[in-house]
């Protein structure tokens, strides 16, 4: 097991990653004074597939079940897994496990978040995306009918279990969505960006993304700078995504799916604004492809909606905020114009 520590002093915690990194939950919970049950969160499927069963927590458990879809990450589903909080008997001194991929632990991070105004919770995520991502850095919240993650707080776990094991069986389009976040860390991390750590087993692969992600999280927990370059390819992602929500035919990207298309948008971007050239945006386009993933603007998606739905994110400001690629690497960038925006959006467009 490789243990990645994310250094946010009393707050601070350790990344576990490893094939059966599950089975150290006992001596995490162990370890935190005064637990005497759990609940664990996680969703049907996972339950079904024997994940629970095996969770040996040390403790008396609580299974709480929460839906499989986006819209299931609601203030009505954190109403109704705080009542089996209460039902249960949870005090303040209890803990909550997260298992399951990044809704559950939003959710069931919020949930503890809140619940006997804040209690300590595990996260346990079940996918490469939430391994990389959701399940490391403590944002937790639910959605709101007018846009995503509307409501939520940063409240750090406890302990993460990053088990490689719950990955293998994991279906190739959600394989796929993981390693769209991996190429971005390829942006983020000290070296040149290339797709080399998919040559290093799995394990490693993970370890070094939660490596960058703990880096940076650890400098600004609470996303008032340096934490929005996590977000790197993410405005167009969150508008690609926010197109498959609302039952246009934009082709139902996974989350890393549409992050490999924004980085590359990104890169043409910070182009057209004359802060990298050619050669930047082709890497982008080669490393984008080396993690597997096609790097052009669905068929379908259309330029002109894609930009108001760029607007309405809630990172932008009053103009429209990126995080671009440029000569000290990816930054966030303020005032960006809607019209190159667009320009770049039909440039894609042109291109594929
Ligand atoms: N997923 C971006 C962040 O945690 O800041």
């Amino acid at each position: 097991v490789i243990e990645v520590p994310v250094d946010l002093g009393a707050r601070g915690y350790r990344v576990s990653v490893g094939r059966g990194a599950r089975h150290l939950l006992a001596d995490e919970l162990g370890a935190l004074p005064g637990v005497r049950q759990a609940a664990v969160v996680t969703q049907p499927a996972l339950a079904a597939a024997g994940w629970v069963e095996g969770l040996q927590a040390g403790v008396p458990v609580e299974v709480v079940l929460v839906g499989e879809a986006e819209a299931d990450k609601s203030l009505a589903a954190l109403s109704e897994v705080c009542r089996r909080f209460a039902v249960a008997g949870l005090t303040r001194h209890d803990v909550v496990v997260a298992l399951g991929g990044g809704l559950v632990s939003d959710l069931a991070g919020f949930a503890a978040a809140t619940f006997h105004r804040g209690m300590r919770y595990v996260n346990v995520p079940t996918t490469l995306l939430a391994q990389v991502d959701a399940g490391v850095g403590g944002k937790t919240g639910v959605n709101l009918p007018e846009g995503k993650n509307l409501v939520g707080a940063f409240w750090q776990p406890a302990a993460v279990l990053c088990d490689t094991e719950l990955l293998e069986t994991l279906p190739e389009r959600e394989w796929a969505s993981g390693r769209g976040e991996m190429a971005k860390y390829a942006f983020l991390g000290s070296g040149p960006p290339d797709a080399s750590l998919l040559d290093l087993p799995i394990e490693e692969q993970v370890a070094r993304c939660v490596a960058i992600k703990a880096a940076v999280v650890g400098e600004d927990e609470t996303e008032s700078g340096r934490r929005m370059v996590l977000n790197y390819g993410h405005t167009l992602a969150h508008a690609l995504e926010a197109e498959g929500l609302s039952g246009s035919t934009t082709r139902d990207l996974r989350h890393g799916e549409a992050v490999a298309v924004g980085l590359v948008f990104a890169a043409m971007l910070a182009r057209r604004l004359g802060r990298i050239g050619e050669d930047r945006v082709a890497l982008h386009r080669r490393v984008v492809e080396g993690f597997g993933l096609d790097p052009r603007l669905p068929v379908d998606a259309d330029p002109d909606r894609l930009v108001g739905l760029m607007g309405r994110d809630k990172k932008a400001h009053h103009d429209l905020t990126f995080v671009l690629d440029g000569g000290d690497g990816v930054e966030v960038v303020h005032g960006v114009e809607a019209g190159d925006v667009l320009a770049t959006l039909k440039e894609m467009e042109g291109a594929r």
